[in-house]
């Protein structure tokens, strides 16, 4: 059954759901979702694959953690009309919102790393590739030096572009000169910035979304006896804005302008988020920081040099929980949040992943946590999805079980 028909089944969520088939014609398995509450009800099928229908190119930013645009979307295209708004309180590369932008919905989204509204707000702004072409033109390739050694990471010739390209944004940002074009630029060069093929800046690491510290690079260069070649910087990012805009198509960009300039993209912590009026928002799809898996901060830390921001000083406002009651605690802070902005009628669909080798179930913890903010639960939905070859999401490698899961409580506000 397609997605955009499952709505018109009516009867509660769950019904919805149970009554879903699969693309391969799989009926949704039905399960009590004990030991937590016996009456609720886990729903496990394949209910969106990446074969499907193709993401489009827009969301290919590399972001640790980040979940796949077809799962913001199953939710989206069955929660929420176009022109209701759609919000993510843990937005990371923008994932949800860029989805809810393509499919014609409003955006408010949130994130307590600034690097979040960095790499999602000129994405709603796609600026023409000529334009691009013109201002790269413009913009120096020597000047300068910066304070810390790079050199493990690239060519002397490539170093002196990125440094280069470093000052001129923040020279255009200190005078409040940045404009669509320059903030696309820094998008894309930060997503450029280090990576395992010659698309990026930088001398073969680990992918894009893990920079490594100065001295592991020293570990990789010596054990793969290699030395950084020289990368046209200007190059690349020519050749990753063509590709992100590859399957955008007019409809699209003219449905993102629009949730762009009624956006509200935050910076902050998603327990207090004051900027956000009561009520008002229809959907919220979101995967929250998980227990110690993800270092946010020592991934990004070259991220945060090429944008001026203090990689220390984010590190302290990102949740890193290292147990289930202080995960638990801080979670239960952002569901009161969540009930307080969700318009009655509203739904809040929030996704764990599975930890720790699979002991930690964090699908239940959350549920207590939704009710007692005065959600009901509708269901536990869990995603599930065959894999043939290595899969590395959410930084824990799941080859063992063979199988993805993306494990989502879904809840509702009473209308
Ligand atoms: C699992 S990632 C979300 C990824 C996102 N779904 C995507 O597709 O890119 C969790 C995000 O939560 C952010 N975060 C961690 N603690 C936070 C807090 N207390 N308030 C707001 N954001 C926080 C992190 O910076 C990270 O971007």
């Amino acid at each position: 059954m397609a997605v955009e028909t499952i709505r018109s089944l009516g009867a509660g969520f769950g019904n919805t759901l149970a009554g879903f088939t699969s693309h391969d014609g799989i009926p949704t398995l039905v399960e009590p979702l004990d030991p937590v509450e016996p009456a609720l009800r886990k729903y496990t099928n394949e209910f969106w694959t990446s074969r499907q229908r193709q993401a489009s190119s827009i969301h290919e930013i590399s972001y640790r953690a980040c979940f796949k645009p077809q799962l913001p979307r199953f939710f989206i295209s069955l929660l929420a009309k176009k022109g209701d708004t759609v919000y993510d309180p843990f937005s990371g590369r923008g994932t949800t919102v860029i989805e809810a932008g393509l499919l014609g919905r409003n955006v408010i989204a949130n994130d307590a790393n600034p690097l979040s509204r960095i790499m999602t707000e000129p994405r709603f702004f796609p600026p023409d590739y000529n334009a691009i072409e013109k201002r790269l033109v413009t913009v120096p390739r020597e000047c300068g030096t910066t304070d810390i050694d790079l050199s493990m990471f690239y060519h002397p010739g490539t170093e002196k572009e990125i440094i280069a390209l470093r000052q001129y944004l923040m020279e255009r940002h200190a005078a409040s000169r940045d404009d669509l074009v320059d903030r696309w630029i820094a998008m894309v060069a930060t997503n450029r910035l280090t990576g395992h093929s010659p698309g990026f800046f930088s001398v073969y690491t680990l992918p894009p979304n893990q920079a490594v510290s100065p001295l592991s690079q020293q570990r990789i260069n010596l054990k793969r006896n290699q030395v950084p070649e020289y990368r046209d910087t200007h190059r690349i990012i020519l050749n990753k804005t063509k590709s992100l805009l590859r399957s955008v198509t007019p409809d699209e960009l003219k449905n993102l302008n629009h949730a762009g300039k009624n956006a509200r993209l935050l910076t902050g912590d998603s327990r207090a988020t004051p900027e956000i009026p009561a009520g008002s928002v229809q959907l919220t799809v979101t995967s929250p920081p998980f227990l110690d898996i993800v270092q946010y901060k020592d991934d990004n830390w070259l991220r945060c040099w090429f944008n001026g921001l203090d990689d220390k000083d984010i590190g302290n406002r990102i949740t890193m929980a290292r147990t289930v009651v202080a995960w638990s605690e801080v979670m239960g802070a952002v569901f009161a949040e969540l009930y307080r902005i969700t318009r009655p009628g509203g739904y809040v669909a929030f996704e764990v992943g599975e930890v720790r080798k699979k002991s930690i179930r964090l699908e239940e913890h959350v549920v207590p946590l939704g009710i007692s903010a005065g959600f009901t639960c509708e269901c536990v939905l869990i995603n599930q999805q065959t894999f043939t070859k290595t899969s590395n999401i959410w930084g824990v490698d799941n080859m063992a079980s063979g199988t993805n899961t993306n494990r989502i409580v879904i809840f509702s506000k009473d209308g």
